[in-house]
């Protein structure tokens, strides 16, 4: 008898003794599947074998061919078997089993609502929207051109101080580029302008940053800036849109002041408070009329177009609007704080 006989002989007998017991100790489903891979899987055992069949001699092919196959029907059968067995065994189970509990209370999923900052950006955006400015934004890793020379800020200026903040170089084309995280929104004023003609209006919300680090004062904050260039524009133009922000953000009762300040990019600068009724002053914007320099370093003519510039902090007027003590708190994200809002 041939070795290729023999070793043929004796694979079918391995299987033939060993199936039932190994379809017969599955418990599951996934344990039964496993069982019957081993056997009549890509990789098991008797499909392995049907591969040596070319191996045996002409004559007795057929003969095994028949046998390898009866034995693979009956694997299949059992498994099918067992299969169906393990399937009412669960249902049983889950029948004679405990009744599920349908009075249990679901799990509950919270509902997510937009965070205050956003919610505070978006009403600040729509006021100044129904006033006909458009929205633009700009990258937060910008140039120190962008960032201060451009907006008049003379060299080691201390204003500069004041914004110290992370620079960021890299090399493109064998040049280091320097960029920096801009430390104000105040650098959308030189792109916007820088690429098209006036009149134009513009408001810019975005991420800024900066060394400073206390209560109020976040080294990562939210801006917007907004401006408005055109023939002809005037401190009163910028009193009367700045007038209207306010009463439709804070109230018709709430009481306003322009204080005198310096901004290297406007001329005159000034502040703006506010007060509620009984209440104190508290700083909520920068603004002023935008500089001839920073005019002409964007390409318009000084003598032919005028405008105004305006910039505050979204977070800090979130804090007076919802009392906030901390600015922290709004980027701790304690569901608990912001829940309460
Ligand atoms: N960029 C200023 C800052 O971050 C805020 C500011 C002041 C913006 C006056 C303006 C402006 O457009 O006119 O402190």
């Amino acid at each position: 008898m041939s070795e290729a006989v023999q070793r043929f002989e004796a694979g079918l007998a391995d299987v033939e003794g060993a199936y039932q017991g190994a379809l017969g100790a599955a418990n599951s489903e996934t344990e039964l599947r496993e069982a019957n891979a081993k056997i009549v899987g890509p990789q098991g055992a008797l499909t392995q074998l049907m591969k040596l069949m070319r191996d045996l001699p002409g004559d007795r092919r057929k003969e095994f061919g028949q046998l390898a196959n009866a034995l693979k029907g009956k694997v299949t059968a059992l498994f099918d078997d067992r299969l169906a067995a393990i399937a009412r065994a669960q249902r049983e189970a889950e029948l004679t089993g405990p009744a599920l509990d349908v009075t249990m209370p679901a799990r509950w999923s919270r509902e997510g609502r937009l965070h205050p900052i956003t919610r505070v950006k978006h009403e600040l955006l729509d006021i100044f929207a129904s006033l006909g400015f458009e929205v633009a934004e700009g990258p937060e890793a910008d140039t120190h051109e962008n960032c201060f020379d451009k907006l008049g800020f003379p060299p080691d200026h201390p204003a500069t101080d004041m914004q110290d903040t992370f620079f960021l170089t890299h090399t493109e084309r064998g040049d280091d580029i320097t960029t920096l995280l801009r430390t104000h929104t105040s650098t959308v004023q030189i792109r916007e302008m820088g690429r098209r003609p006036a009149p134009l209006a513009v408001v810019s919300p975005g991420v800024v940053y900066r060394r400073d680090d206390d209560a109020t004062h976040s080294p990562m904050f939210h801006q917007i800036e907004g401006f408005l260039v055109d023939e002809g524009v005037s401190f009163a133009d910028l009193k009367g849109v700045l007038g209207v922000f306010v009463e439709r953000l804070f109230g018709a009762d709430v009481e306003m002041r322009f204080r005198a300040s310096y901004f290297p990019f406007v001329e005159p600068g000034a502040e703006v408070d506010v007060r509620r009724p009984g209440g104190k002053w508290m700083e909520i914007l920068g603004c002023g009329m935008i500089h001839p320099t920073v005019l002409e370093n964007v390409g318009y003519d000084p003598k032919k177009v005028s405008g105004f510039a305006f910039g505050l902090g979204i977070d800090r007027i979130a804090m007076v609007k919802y009392a906030i003590p901390n600015i922290k708190l709004l980027f701790e994200n304690d569901q608990r704080f912001l829940q309460s809002l």
